[in-house]
């Protein structure tokens, strides 16, 4: 029996309901074999700094093979391991060290759309116009008319047979949503649909022999006892029927989230039933989340007893300082919860949006609040993801331009490199802060800025009152209240805000999480505080950006 069985941990099919899981980026993670770049070996020898933390578990971002224009959401093989990571050797034994130091281990899928180099896009290049291989993926053939030289979905170039695109959908990333199969050619006039980039093709769901692909790919990895999987870009897969033009306000067409002919299509559900049912042939069963960025309502029904377990809750991820829309969104998730049965799946930071430091202020006001904020994170019912780094308080860095190399800042002009700078392990600067195990003078594959190692893991294991202490404390406490009943997996959350700006979760009629986020000191409701982001200088006041977890009774 592996540790994971007969650990204290909540019974085995609902292990994820009340789980702390860390969000790994790989390639920023910790680099084992001396390229600059993180990966699995990198990943297995820290480890147990992972599970020190306390957290139940990881999910690893894509590290199947691929060209890495996105950062390996574009997959070119979706059950191999790229060798910039390592082998499927290294996958096995991480899998087994990890299960051994009692983390779950959750992977990406990334079922939207591939790489444009996956064999089965470059066999439906090749097939040519309507053939079964192109129905794998949105091959439309473009309107006879102008070209569209300039990109904008607008013709004004020359006349060229499939010189306009399809229809007027614009990527996520920036720039039109189409690119040509074959530009060279004027016979073969297709166009095909990458929501993303132009190396990420869109697979066509309405084709039945998608799905079963992607049947294949889950086994594949549940079978091998990854414990679950997060679903990229879940609310995606179905594109309206007859892939219409979206609806423009002002010339401009709305972005996925808000995009009724991109996303949410209510054939999309049945892919989630569908993938519970294989997740549940095997024991403990394997958890689904997914990214799944609608506002709660929406999102929420991706969540019903029988589709996935757990669907992040974007409108929290996004929020600023602001206690009444903290409020507002919770008591949002909190019916959602009641309506599907389903706890908010919780988050700050991952590896797509600006660190919570940043965001909510820079510098020391923007380090007390980050503080603030995942204290008031840990404390909240459900399942709640932190990212690598967030524990370290590291900020976002502002990457040179000559550096960056998201796809989407070539695109779009928004880059979030900024957020995935490689982790300091050490404060040696020198020596690119301990990120390299085997080569410490490899040169990390996003530069570090200057005074990255004052945010040291290695120093803030030294210091008592580091992030890194009080993140650690945090997760032991909640472990602690859990195993003693205080926290319950189905406790629901009831917000609001109080006199001086003083956000309140009620967590249940025994326990409240509250976060002082006005400019004056605010006095708590009575009860004992079992945790706070920086000690109490008077008995229940908390300081402005102070939060705590208070016990009744
Ligand atoms: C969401 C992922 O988190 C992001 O990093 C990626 O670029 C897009 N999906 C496309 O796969």
């Amino acid at each position: 029996m592996s540790p994971l069985e007969e650990t204290t941990l909540a019974p085995a099919a609902e292990w994820w309901q009340s789980a702390v899981i860390y969000e790994v980026y790989p390639r920023s993670f910790a680099d084992g074999d001396g390229d600059g770049v993180g990966d699995l070996a990198g990943l297995i020898a820290r480890l147990p700094y992972i599970a020190a933390l306390g957290v139940d578990g990881i999910w690893m971002t894509p590290f199947q093979p691929s060209p890495q224009l996105d950062q390996g959401y574009d997959v070119s093989d979706y059950c191999g391991v790229d060798p910039l990571f390592g082998t499927m050797e290294q996958f096995d034994t991480l899998l087994e060290l990890a299960h051994s130091l009692g983390l779950r281990v959750l992977l990406d899928v990334v079922p939207n759309h591939c790489s444009s180099e996956h064999p089965l896009f470059q066999q439906a290049l090749a097939a040519g116009p309507g053939s079964p291989e192109r129905d794998m993926f949105h091959f439309v053939p473009g309107p006879e008319g102008m070209s569209d030289d300039d990109g904008d979905g607008s013709a004004t170039g020359t006349a060229d047979a499939g010189g306009v695109p399809p229809n007027n959908w614009q990527s996520v990333f920036g720039g039109r949503a189409w690119s040509r199969a074959n530009p060279a050619s004027q016979t073969d006039t297709d166009w095909y649909l990458h929501l993303f980039s132009a190396g990420q093709p869109d697979w066509n769901w309405r084709n039945p022999a998608v799905g079963d692909y992607f049947d294949g790919v889950l086994r594949f990895w549940f079978d091998k006892g990854v414990d679950g999987l997060r679903i990229d870009v879940a609310h995606a897969l179905f594109k309206a029927e007859g892939l219409p033009d979206s609806p423009a306000t002002d010339g401009v067409v709305d972005g996925l989230r808000s995009n009724p002919q991109v996303s949410d299509q209510e054939e999309v559900h049945e892919v989630y039933r569908r993938w519970r049912t294989i997740a549940e042939k095997y024991q403990p069963h394997r958890l689904l989340v997914g990214e799944v960025n609608l506002e709660p309502a929406r999102a929420a029904r991706y969540t019903r007893a029988d589709e996935m377990q757990q669907a992040f809750a974007f409108s929290f991820v996004k929020l600023d300082w602001d206690p009444e829309a903290w409020a507002a969104v919770g008591n949002e998730l909190e019916a959602a919860r009641q309506l599907h049965g389903a706890a908010p799946t919780w988050a700050l930071e991952n590896h797509d949006i600006v660190r919570s430091v940043t965001r909510f202020g820079s510098g020391e006001l923007g380090s007390a609040r980050a503080r603030a904020a995942v204290v008031a994170l840990l404390g909240l019912p459900g399942a709640a993801y932190l990212y690598q780094g967030q524990e370290l308080g590291l900020p976002e860095v502002d990457v040179p331009v000559e550096s960056r190399v998201d796809p989407m800042w070539a695109r779009g002009g928004v880059c979030r490199d900024g957020a995935r700078v490689p982790l300091p392990w050490t404060g040696d600067a020198a020596l690119n802060h301990g990120f390299s195990l085997t080569e410490p003078a490899a040169q990390p594959w996003l530069p570090v800025p200057a005074g990255w190692g004052t945010h040291a893991i290695e120093r803030q294991q030294q210091e008592p009152e580091s992030s890194l202490a009080l993140v650690t404390k945090a997760l032991q406490l909640r472990r602690l209240l859990q195993k003693n009943e205080v926290f319950g997996p189905n406790d629901g959350g009831t917000w609001r805000v109080d006199a001086g700006n003083l956000l309140i979760c009620e967590r249940s009629a025994d326990f409240f999480v509250a976060v002082a986020m006005g400019t004056e000191p605010v006095q708590l409701p009575a009860g004992s505080v079992l945790l706070s982001a920086e000690p109490l200088t008077e008995d229940r006041w908390l300081q402005p950006n102070n939060a705590a977890w208070v016990l009744r009774g």
